[in-house]
């Protein structure tokens, strides 16, 4: 029989993580012994255990351990860590080790070394004493590629628990949670963000636009309490449309009725940007005085418009190589603190894709099932606020006192 011990440290106990651990070994139909347990005595004070799985080979006990390393738990008396070199481009070694989205170190010259750029379905890379995320298709001939498991340590939300302020809001989806006090908490949380110099992204699909979200959204921004914006060519395209014509869609934003020509209303916005070489340049000409993308373009926060096959246009500063708009998206999320994903399921996964577990991500959509998608692929922190999005940002801005 050959064994293992694990060690799991944090709040193992309130979040259900042991309970996790342990029935993970068993669904591994391995068997296990507690050796140790330090049970924290009060509120936020963490757990440690130390548990040994015992299995007939070597290979399930790497199994198990590279399922539970997610879950927080690491070897115990880990040893430093195995790099081996790419023999090639955006190709790694053949056991290299898979990132998560979650705060993750490396047991290397006998000590424990944080991993900078933590994005989930990364390589790690060993550059000096730096240890990087680094995606498959970055990867340079002779880079030194973590393989295995078995000196990797990772800090799941849950096992972390340092922040009290948004403990009411869990990850399950629920339209019946209190509306208001998810509102209130949120622009508490925008309040401080900004109090500090920290940032908010906001990631917006054009049903913002749709539903008379955007003088809102336009208002938080012109107040400085957002710090980046992504988006696709449609929520631009929409918002000129709004601007140039009064219409979303062809449909008229003041009395909601579609308006006689209006399905080219957004052909023609598209049109009058292209005349001037990009929104920017028609900001700067003085002819696009109002609107979302004004307010962008104004408040100077970063922008990024990432395309799709959908898009109508595109309009001329619409990112059509996806890998560069990956990297734009990544370089106006590093450091968030915050990323409010209003409406639009393309980009909210895509940008969950690349964020950091530890990140506050609040998605609001009409569909429950978006925020079930997103945790489903990995961004298990976003807590969902189910709304039209409209009423949100107006109820938003409406309790930070902003006018629009
Ligand atoms: N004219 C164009 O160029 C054009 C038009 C449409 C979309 N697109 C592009 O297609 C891609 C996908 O578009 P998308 O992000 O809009 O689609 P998406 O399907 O990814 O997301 C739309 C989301 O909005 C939600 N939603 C619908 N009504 C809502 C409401 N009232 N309140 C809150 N949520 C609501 C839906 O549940 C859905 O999750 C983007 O890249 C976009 O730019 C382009």
């Amino acid at each position: 029989m050959k064994d293992i011990t694990i060690i799991s440290e944090g709040h193992l106990m309130d979040s259900g993580l042991l309970s996790e651990i342990l029935n993970l070994i068993t669904s591994e139909e391995l068997d296990y012994r507690i050796e140790k347990i330090d049970i924290g005595k009060k509120a936020f004070e963490p757990s440690r255990a130390e548990i040994k799985i015992f299995a007939e080979d070597t290979e399930s006990l790497e199994l198990v351990l590279s399922k539970l390393i997610p879950l927080g738990a690491y070897e115990k008396g880990a040893v430093n860590a195995h790099f081996e070199l790419s023999s090639r481009d955006s190709h790694a070694p053949e056991g290299f080790y898979s990132s998560t989205n979650h705060r993750t170190e490396v047991y290397s010259g006998n000590i424990w070394n944080p991993v900078e750029e933590q994005r989930m379905d990364a390589v790690i890379i060993k550059k000096g004493n730096r240890f990087i995320c680094t995606k498959i298709r970055d990867i340079k001939k002779g880079d030194a590629v973590l393989c295995g498991s078995d000196s990797v340590r990772v800090y799941p939300p849950a096992a972390e628990k340092k922040d009290h302020g948004f403990a009411f809001m869990t990850n399950e989806v629920s339209s019946e949670r209190s509306y208001d006090v998810a509102v209130d908490t949120i622009a508490e949380e925008l309040r401080q963000i900004k109090a500090k110099g920290g940032k908010t992204v906001v990631v917006c699909g054009p049903v913002v636009i749709h539903t008379g979200g955007a003088p809102a959204l336009s208002a938080l921004i012109r107040e400085g309490y957002i710090q980046g914006f992504l988006g696709g060519n449609a929520v631009a395209v929409h918002d000129l449309e709004t601007y140039y014509y009064g219409t979303s869609l062809g449909v008229d934003m003041k009395n909601g009725k579609p308006t006689h020509g209006g399905h080219n209303h957004h052909m023609r916005a598209i049109n009058k940007i292209n005349g001037f070489g990009s929104i920017k340049a028609a900001v700067e000409a003085g002819d696009l005085k109002d609107g979302l993308m004004y307010q962008v373009v104004k408040s100077d926060i970063p922008y990024c418009l990432a395309g799709s096959i959908r898009d109508d246009g595109p309009l001329p500063e619409t990112v059509n190589d996806m890998i560069e708009a990956q990297a734009q998206y990544a370089q106006i999320i590093k450091d968030t603190d915050m990323i409010l994903m209003l409406s639009s399921m393309l980009h909210s996964i895509g940008t969950g894709n690349m964020t950091p577990s530890w990140v506050k991500t609040v998605c609001i959509d009409i569909n429950p099932a978006v925020v079930t998608k997103l945790a489903d692929r990995g961004t298990g922190q976003a807590v969902g606020i189910v709304s039209d999005v409209g009423l949100f940002l107006i109820a938003l801005a409406g309790r930070l006192g902003l006018d629009f």
